[in-house]
Protein backbone atom coordinates (compact mmCIF):
# COMPACT_ATOMS: atom_id res chain seq x y z
CA UNK A 1 0.00 0.00 0.00
CA UNK A 2 2.90 2.61 0.52
CA UNK A 3 4.93 4.19 -2.53
CA UNK A 4 8.36 5.38 -1.71
CA UNK A 5 8.93 8.08 -3.96
CA UNK A 6 12.40 8.65 -2.84
CA UNK A 7 15.06 5.60 -1.38
CA UNK A 8 18.57 4.86 -2.67
CA UNK A 9 18.61 1.06 -2.47
CA UNK A 10 21.89 0.75 -5.08
CA UNK A 11 24.06 2.57 -2.08
CA UNK A 12 26.44 0.58 -0.38
CA UNK A 13 24.75 0.51 2.69
CA UNK A 14 22.56 -2.43 0.85
CA UNK A 15 25.11 -4.65 0.07
CA UNK A 16 25.06 -6.92 2.65
CA UNK A 17 20.83 -8.05 2.08
CA UNK A 18 19.97 -5.77 -0.50
CA UNK A 19 17.63 -8.29 -2.39
CA UNK A 20 16.20 -10.78 0.79
CA UNK A 21 15.60 -6.48 2.07
CA UNK A 22 13.40 -5.24 -0.48
CA UNK A 23 11.49 -8.52 -1.36
CA UNK A 24 10.45 -8.28 2.66
CA UNK A 25 9.59 -4.68 2.29
CA UNK A 26 7.75 -5.73 -0.90
CA UNK A 27 6.01 -8.25 0.79
CA UNK A 28 4.97 -8.42 4.39
CA UNK A 29 5.69 -4.73 4.77
CA UNK A 30 2.89 -3.61 2.30
CA UNK A 31 5.79 -1.71 0.18
CA UNK A 32 3.82 -1.33 -3.50
CA UNK A 33 6.14 0.63 -5.15
CA UNK A 34 9.73 2.31 -4.89
CA UNK A 35 11.33 5.23 -6.57
CA UNK A 36 15.03 5.01 -6.86
CA UNK A 37 17.14 8.27 -7.70
CA UNK A 38 20.53 7.94 -9.19
CA UNK A 39 23.10 10.85 -8.36
CA UNK A 40 25.37 10.09 -11.00
CA UNK A 41 25.56 7.34 -14.23
CA UNK A 42 26.70 4.98 -12.14
CA UNK A 43 24.37 4.88 -9.35
CA UNK A 44 21.77 6.00 -12.18
CA UNK A 45 22.75 2.79 -13.83
CA UNK A 46 22.46 0.38 -10.55
CA UNK A 47 18.94 1.87 -10.27
CA UNK A 48 18.15 1.14 -13.60
CA UNK A 49 19.27 -2.26 -13.05
CA UNK A 50 17.41 -2.88 -9.63
CA UNK A 51 14.15 -1.58 -11.91
CA UNK A 52 15.26 -4.38 -14.12
CA UNK A 53 15.06 -7.21 -11.52
CA UNK A 54 12.18 -6.17 -9.42
CA UNK A 55 8.94 -5.47 -10.84
CA UNK A 56 8.29 -3.01 -7.57
CA UNK A 57 11.29 -0.94 -8.18
CA UNK A 58 11.59 2.01 -10.71
CA UNK A 59 14.33 4.51 -11.09
CA UNK A 60 15.26 8.12 -12.01
CA UNK A 61 18.65 8.71 -13.53
CA UNK A 62 20.44 12.13 -12.86
CA UNK A 63 23.33 14.35 -11.32
CA UNK A 64 22.94 14.95 -8.10
CA UNK A 65 24.55 18.90 -7.37
CA UNK A 66 27.12 17.25 -4.90
CA UNK A 67 28.46 14.80 -7.82
CA UNK A 68 29.13 18.07 -9.72
CA UNK A 69 33.18 16.94 -10.38
CA UNK A 70 32.17 13.76 -11.22
CA UNK A 71 29.98 15.24 -14.53
CA UNK A 72 32.73 14.54 -18.10
CA UNK A 73 32.16 15.62 -21.96
CA UNK A 74 29.32 13.50 -22.84
CA UNK A 75 27.61 12.64 -19.83
CA UNK A 76 24.41 14.68 -20.54
CA UNK A 77 24.65 12.30 -23.73
CA UNK A 78 25.05 9.11 -21.63
CA UNK A 79 22.38 10.17 -19.13
CA UNK A 80 19.62 10.79 -22.31
CA UNK A 81 20.22 7.47 -23.41
CA UNK A 82 19.62 6.15 -19.79
CA UNK A 83 16.63 7.62 -19.46
CA UNK A 84 15.20 6.00 -22.97
CA UNK A 85 14.79 2.78 -20.45
CA UNK A 86 10.98 1.86 -19.80
CA UNK A 87 11.64 1.86 -17.01
CA UNK A 88 13.02 5.62 -15.42
CA UNK A 89 10.59 7.47 -14.47
CA UNK A 90 11.72 10.70 -13.69
CA UNK A 91 15.34 12.81 -13.83
CA UNK A 92 16.77 13.04 -10.28
CA UNK A 93 17.93 13.59 -7.98
CA UNK A 94 18.95 17.04 -9.56
CA UNK A 95 19.68 20.64 -8.12
CA UNK A 96 21.43 22.92 -6.06
CA UNK A 97 23.38 22.24 -3.02
CA UNK A 98 24.67 25.25 -1.57
CA UNK A 99 25.05 23.36 1.86
CA UNK A 100 27.48 21.14 0.30
CA UNK A 101 29.37 23.45 -1.64
CA UNK A 102 28.70 26.68 -1.60
CA UNK A 103 31.98 27.82 -4.24
CA UNK A 104 30.64 26.22 -7.23
CA UNK A 105 26.92 27.87 -7.41
CA UNK A 106 27.05 28.66 -11.09
CA UNK A 107 27.86 25.54 -12.19
CA UNK A 108 25.60 23.83 -10.08
CA UNK A 109 22.67 26.20 -11.49
CA UNK A 110 23.85 25.11 -15.58
CA UNK A 111 23.60 21.81 -14.35
CA UNK A 112 20.52 21.84 -12.81
CA UNK A 113 19.05 23.75 -15.96
CA UNK A 114 20.59 21.47 -18.16
CA UNK A 115 18.66 18.45 -17.03
CA UNK A 116 16.17 20.11 -16.27
CA UNK A 117 15.50 20.82 -20.17
CA UNK A 118 16.03 17.09 -20.49
CA UNK A 119 13.38 16.48 -18.98
CA UNK A 120 11.29 19.00 -20.72
CA UNK A 121 12.09 16.94 -23.89
CA UNK A 122 11.59 13.60 -22.39
CA UNK A 123 8.67 14.64 -20.85
CA UNK A 124 9.94 13.48 -17.62
CA UNK A 125 8.67 14.65 -13.83
CA UNK A 126 11.96 15.48 -12.41
CA UNK A 127 12.88 14.93 -8.36
CA UNK A 128 14.52 18.28 -6.68
CA UNK A 129 17.18 18.18 -4.32
CA UNK A 130 17.18 21.57 -2.86
CA UNK A 131 19.47 22.05 0.60
CA UNK A 132 19.99 25.84 1.55
CA UNK A 133 19.55 26.86 -2.40
CA UNK A 134 15.36 28.26 -2.60
CA UNK A 135 16.26 31.12 -4.12
CA UNK A 136 18.07 30.02 -7.08
CA UNK A 137 16.40 26.96 -7.01
CA UNK A 138 12.66 28.63 -7.21
CA UNK A 139 14.08 31.05 -9.45
CA UNK A 140 15.18 28.73 -11.91
CA UNK A 141 12.22 26.42 -11.78
CA UNK A 142 10.31 29.48 -12.62
CA UNK A 143 11.66 29.86 -15.71
CA UNK A 144 10.29 26.80 -17.51
CA UNK A 145 6.15 26.67 -16.47
CA UNK A 146 5.26 23.04 -18.05
CA UNK A 147 7.77 21.55 -15.67
CA UNK A 148 6.45 18.88 -13.30
CA UNK A 149 8.06 17.19 -10.18
CA UNK A 150 8.54 17.06 -6.67
CA UNK A 151 10.76 18.87 -3.94
CA UNK A 152 11.92 16.05 -2.16
CA UNK A 153 12.70 16.21 1.57
CA UNK A 154 11.35 19.81 0.91
CA UNK A 155 12.71 22.10 3.48
CA UNK A 156 12.04 25.74 2.63
CA UNK A 157 9.48 28.52 3.88
CA UNK A 158 5.33 28.22 3.80
CA UNK A 159 5.79 30.80 1.31
CA UNK A 160 7.90 28.88 -1.09
CA UNK A 161 5.87 25.86 -0.83
CA UNK A 162 2.46 28.19 -1.44
CA UNK A 163 4.49 29.20 -4.80
CA UNK A 164 5.69 26.16 -5.48
CA UNK A 165 2.51 24.47 -4.86
CA UNK A 166 0.10 27.12 -7.17
CA UNK A 167 2.60 26.19 -9.99
CA UNK A 168 1.71 22.47 -9.93
CA UNK A 169 4.87 20.84 -7.84
CA UNK A 170 4.73 18.26 -5.12
CA UNK A 171 6.29 18.03 -2.03
CA UNK A 172 8.10 14.90 -0.39
CA UNK A 173 8.04 14.39 3.05
CA UNK A 174 10.82 12.47 4.86
CA UNK A 175 11.71 11.48 8.27
CA UNK A 176 12.52 14.83 9.74
CA UNK A 177 8.88 15.39 9.88
CA UNK A 178 9.08 13.10 12.79
CA UNK A 179 11.58 15.16 14.59
CA UNK A 180 11.11 17.25 17.52
CA UNK A 181 12.43 20.60 15.79
CA UNK A 182 10.20 19.58 12.83
CA UNK A 183 8.12 23.11 13.43
CA UNK A 184 8.66 24.32 9.67
CA UNK A 185 7.87 20.93 7.99
CA UNK A 186 4.85 20.73 9.78
CA UNK A 187 3.58 23.77 8.57
CA UNK A 188 4.24 23.93 5.24
CA UNK A 189 2.49 19.90 5.66
CA UNK A 190 -0.57 21.87 7.19
CA UNK A 191 -0.30 24.23 4.22
CA UNK A 192 0.17 21.42 1.89
CA UNK A 193 -3.06 19.99 -0.28
CA UNK A 194 -3.29 16.45 0.61
CA UNK A 195 -3.27 15.70 -3.29
CA UNK A 196 0.49 16.85 -3.55
CA UNK A 197 2.01 14.98 -0.95
CA UNK A 198 4.57 12.32 -1.79
CA UNK A 199 6.22 10.29 0.85
CA UNK A 200 9.63 9.26 1.05
CA UNK A 201 12.18 7.87 2.98
CA UNK A 202 15.23 9.00 1.21
CA UNK A 203 17.44 5.62 2.32
CA UNK A 204 19.65 4.79 3.53
CA UNK A 205 19.39 8.22 5.66
CA UNK A 206 17.20 10.06 7.06
CA UNK A 207 15.68 7.65 9.69
CA UNK A 208 12.36 8.56 11.28
CA UNK A 209 12.38 8.99 15.00
CA UNK A 210 11.62 6.09 16.56
CA UNK A 211 14.74 4.69 13.99
CA UNK A 212 16.88 8.05 13.61
CA UNK A 213 20.56 7.06 14.20
CA UNK A 214 20.04 3.00 11.99
CA UNK A 215 19.87 2.62 8.60
CA UNK A 216 16.76 3.68 6.71
CA UNK A 217 14.60 1.47 5.15
CA UNK A 218 10.97 1.88 3.59
CA UNK A 219 9.61 -0.54 6.07
CA UNK A 220 9.83 2.95 8.23
CA UNK A 221 7.45 4.73 6.18
CA UNK A 222 4.83 4.40 8.30
CA UNK A 223 6.19 6.53 10.86
CA UNK A 224 5.94 9.55 8.65
CA UNK A 225 2.71 8.43 7.12
CA UNK A 226 1.48 8.08 10.68
CA UNK A 227 2.57 11.75 11.37
CA UNK A 228 0.99 13.32 8.08
CA UNK A 229 -2.34 11.24 8.82
CA UNK A 230 -2.23 13.40 12.48
CA UNK A 231 -1.85 16.52 10.51
CA UNK A 232 -4.28 16.11 8.39
CA UNK A 233 -6.57 14.31 10.03
CA UNK A 234 -6.29 10.75 8.08
CA UNK A 235 -5.72 7.22 9.16
CA UNK A 236 -2.79 5.55 8.41
CA UNK A 237 -4.65 3.61 5.72
CA UNK A 238 -5.85 6.53 3.90
CA UNK A 239 -2.75 8.27 4.12
CA UNK A 240 -0.78 5.83 2.51
CA UNK A 241 -3.61 4.85 -0.43
CA UNK A 242 -3.45 8.65 -0.66
CA UNK A 243 0.71 9.27 -1.54
CA UNK A 244 0.46 6.11 -3.71
CA UNK A 245 -2.25 7.46 -5.74
CA UNK A 246 -0.26 10.57 -5.84
CA UNK A 247 3.12 9.09 -6.49
CA UNK A 248 1.43 6.99 -9.65
CA UNK A 249 0.13 10.14 -10.94
CA UNK A 250 2.98 12.61 -10.94
CA UNK A 251 5.60 9.81 -12.30
CA UNK A 252 2.92 7.94 -14.35
CA UNK A 253 2.41 4.89 -12.76
CA UNK A 254 -0.87 3.16 -13.47
CA UNK A 255 -2.02 0.24 -11.80
NI1 LIG B 1 18.23 11.32 -2.04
Amino acid sequence: MYFDTHAHYDDRAFDADREELLLRLNGEEGVELILDPGCDLESSRAALCLAERFPFVRAAVGFHPEELEKLREGDLERLRALAAHPKCAAIGEIGLDYYWDASHKEEQKALFRRQIELAIELCKPIIVHDREAHGDSLEIVRDYPGLRGVFHCFSGSPEMAEELLKRGWYLGFDGPVTYKNARRALEVLALCPPERILIETDSPYLSPVPRRGKRNDSGNLRYIAEKIGEIKGLSLEETAALTLENGRRLFGLSE
